[in-house]
């Protein structure tokens, strides 16, 4: 009965990995998906995630029940006041609903979702470009997908012009999904005063934020300073939705570990949401996965384990950027043609390099470098050993 089924491309993304594992040779290096790397090229467990590990496994009263649909509270609870702010006025006035999801993705699906069932406005409108995943998750759901511009090649930066234009003419009430910090993938991100004119346009055209926040602390390495954008719109009291993630900034990427927060306008309209969230998840998966937003939740309870993840955190934003500035070295000193300050301007995990899909399979095929075909390589997958592969690849590619 399947016959007639063609085969699907790979993921654009997680492609690149099945790919990169054919690969037989000694000197390939996976620069596609967004996950961290130390400077030995091995997945990272923080420690402080080994620590909360041992307590749940050694804490005998600890079952494997069905936990709530809407996950653990405690999880739920720490995760809005982490994005919002401990002292945030939404949280103090119960106008917040947190539903704790599978990750960053399943948080937006959630959202997505519930806002295609009990929203008037069906539109949503992504930055051009944005992570691969993101007009699939809202198009499912039953949203129509526009693409509003921000990134400019010409400059490597914002198209600040062009986002305001188009933000502008899009429909009122029309979902906005921004990226909280660390653009995916161009790394480029409004300044404060720009965020701060974005907030004014959408909350005057009536358009619903939904903030995307997978890189919470992997931005500046603060956790508090890259939630700003977030708390911005929060504290003008109008709502908004906002999807975490804990796979970049606790390196949980396999435990599925996210939360959806909806920011509402009263208590009693938070609680009916989260009432109607649950039949949105429940037919869906019935309920999250129990370990990783208990590991979350005994870090983020216990100042000194937080304290020690602020720490192992700073490291890995740090270790990104010596990368960023690594590679640009390397390739000023061969010479290699163009300008690639953007290389250490750019944020977050990735450097969008503006090499093209040609480039980037020459790359692959003359020097075993994985990364996705519009040119983002992920800094955190590279150390103080690859560097001078990667400059290799990128000077060959520019200059033949
Ligand atoms: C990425 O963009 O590489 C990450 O967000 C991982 C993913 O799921 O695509």
């Amino acid at each position: 009965v399947f016959n007639h089924l063609a085969r699907a491309p790979e993921d654009p993304i997680l492609g690149v990995t099945v790919a990169f594992n054919k690969d037989p040779s000694p000197s390939k290096l996976n620069l596609g998906v967004g996950a961290y790397r130390t400077e030995e090229g091995k997945p990272l467990v923080l420690n402080v995630v080994r620590q909360a590990e041992k307590l749940l496994v050694n804490d005998s009263s600890r079952n494997k029940e069905y936990i709530p649909i809407v996950g653990l509270a405690d999880f739920n609870k720490l995760s809005a006041k982490l994005i919002l702010g401990a002292n945030s006025p939404a949280i103090q006035e119960n106008r917040v609903t947190t539903v704790q999801c599978l990750s960053g993705t399943g948080s937006l699906r959630v959202g997505a979702e519930f806002l295609a069932r009990h929203y008037h406005q069906r539109t949503v409108y992504i930055t051009q470009p944005t992570w691969g995943n993101h007009p699939k998750v809202f198009a499912l759901a039953g949203l129509s997908v526009k693409t509003y511009r921000y990134y400019d090649p010409a400059t490597r930066g914002l198209n600040f012009q062009g986002l305001l234009e188009d933000l502008g003419s899009a429909p009122s009430g029309a979902i906005v999904l921004l990226h909280a910090c660390a653009h995916n993938p161009t790394g480029v991100d409004p300044t404060p005063a720009q965020w701060e004119q974005i907030r004014q346009l959408i909350r005057s055209k009536g358009l619903l934020p939904f903030f995307d926040s997978a890189y919470q602390g992997f931005a500046s390495g603060s956790l508090d300073r890259d939630a700003e954008p977030v708390r911005m719109f929060v504290a003008d009291g109008g709502e908004c939705l906002v999807a975490q993630s804990y796979a970049k900034n606790m390196g949980l990427y396999g435990e599925r570990v996210g939360a959806l927060s909806i920011v509402c306008k009263t208590a009693d309209v938070a609680s009916r949401v989260e009432s109607q969230l649950k039949l949105v998840i429940r037919p869906m998966y019935s309920s999250p996965p129990i370990h990783g937003a208990s590991i979350v939740a005994t870090i983020l309870k216990d100042r000194s384990m937080y304290h020690q993840w602020t720490i192992e955190l700073k490291e890995m934003a740090e270790r990104i950027i010596s990368m960023r500035q690594q590679l640009f070295n390397a390739l000023k000193s061969r010479g290699t043609p163009g300008d690639w300050s953007h290389i250490i301007k750019q944020i977050g995990m990735f450097t969008f390099t503006g090499l093209n899909s040609k480039q980037v399979a020459f790359m692959t095929k003359e020097f075993h470098i994985y990364m996705t075909s519009d040119g983002r390589i992920s800094m955190a997958g590279l150390s103080s050993r690859t560097v001078p592969h990667l400059a290799d690849a990128i000077h060959a590619a520019v200059t033949r």
